[in-house]
Formats: C-alpha cells, sequence, structure tokens
C-alpha cells in the first residue's frame, strides 16, 4: 500500500451507531419538561374531573317530621336536603305535605302544582278537602289525583319511618292514583 492510501483510510471518519452529545441532552432535557409539565398538569386535571369521576351518593333520607304529628289532614312542613352537583354544594329548602291514608300509612307530596310550577295549598273556602293552585286554579284530591287544570298527578316523596320520626327520601311519580 502506497503511502498516500495509507493515509486516506487512517483518517476516514469512523461511523459509530453510539448517540451524539446533542441528541443525548435534548432526550435528557426533553424528558426532563415532560415530567415537570406531567406533574403540574395532572394534578391540574385531576382537580377539574375528580366530581364528576365521583360516584354519586345515594340520595339520602332526610328527618323531616315526628310520625306522632302526622294525621289524616295534610300537613305542609319544610325541610332541607344537602346537595352536592360536581363542584357545588348547596342545602335548598324544600316542602311536602305528610300525611296519613285511611289505613294509617303516612305519604308526602310535593306541593309543586304539575301544570306550570306554582305552589299549591290544602284545603280552604275555595276547595275544601282538595289541593288547589292559585295561578289557574288546578284542583288535586289528597292522594295527588289531578282533577282539572294540571296534565298530571302531583309527585310524591319516597317516605321511611324509623324510631318514630318521618324520613323523606327523593320525588318519585304518584304512585297512589
Ligand atoms: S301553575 Fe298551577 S294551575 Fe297553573
Amino acid at each position: 500500500m502506497d503511502h498516500n492510501k495509507q493515509h486516506e483510510t487512517s483518517h476516514k471518519p469512523i461511523k459509530r451507531n453510539e448517540m451524539t452529545r446533542r441528541q443525548f441532552l435534548s432526550y435528557t432535557l426533553g424528558g426532563a419538561t415532560a415530567f415537570m409539565a406531567g406533574g403540574a398538569i395532572i394534578p391540574m386535571l385531576r382537580f377539574a374531573v375528580d366530581p364528576l369521576l365521583q360516584k354519586k351518593a345515594e340520595t339520602a333520607f332526610v328527618k323531616a317530621i315526628e310520625e306522632k304529628d302526622v294525621t289524616k289532614e295534610p300537613k305542609s312542613i319544610d325541610f332541607k336536603v344537602h346537595q352536592v352537583d360536581g363542584w357545588y354544594e348547596s342545602d335548598p329548602k324544600l316542602q311536602a305535605f305528610v300525611a296519613k291514608d285511611d289505613s294509617g300509612k303516612i305519604f308526602a307530596l310535593s306541593p309543586v302544582c304539575k301544570h306550570l310550577g306554582c305552589t299549591i295549598s290544602w284545603s280552604g273556602d275555595e276547595a275544601p278537602n282538595l289541593y288547589h293552585c292559585p295561578c289557574h286554579g288546578a284542583r288535586y284530591t289528597k292522594d295527588g289525583k289531578n282533577l282539572k287544570v294540571a296534565p298530571k298527578p302531583l309527585d310524591e316523596y319516597q317516605v321511611k319511618v324509623e324510631n318514630g320520626w318521618v324520613y323523606l327520601g327523593p320525588l318519585e311519580s304518584n304512585t297512589r292514583v
């Protein structure tokens, strides 16, 4: 081999598969940045969606009135329920008409008129022994059956009686008529 040829061969750049310093730095910096960004963003995401992922707690029954105070005559009572809706918690005041039927079973009706949502009243000169609505004159029986104007019976609260107290649960469609 002549001298020139030998010289060329010895200075040919060596091809290596190793990572260059530049690549190493960009991978390391990229990884560290992604790690730090994840550390900041994941808690924020979790905070944002957490209430949506939580299992909705069973709607609790609320202690409403002593069993001994319930008669066959519907009685208007106010009670509060604790509501959690996503990020928003509230304790709205609700109203119910609680009464006993002829067999002594306690039931509770919603006072919200099924026509356009006004609040109904029980009995009086205008409609003796009926629920009546002051807005457009709807009438309902003691069981909540719609007699005129309103298209549907009054909604009914789920009721539980325990240790001398009446507890009210969620509203449902009237089961009595
Ligand atoms: S809202 Fe009750 S009759 Fe119209």
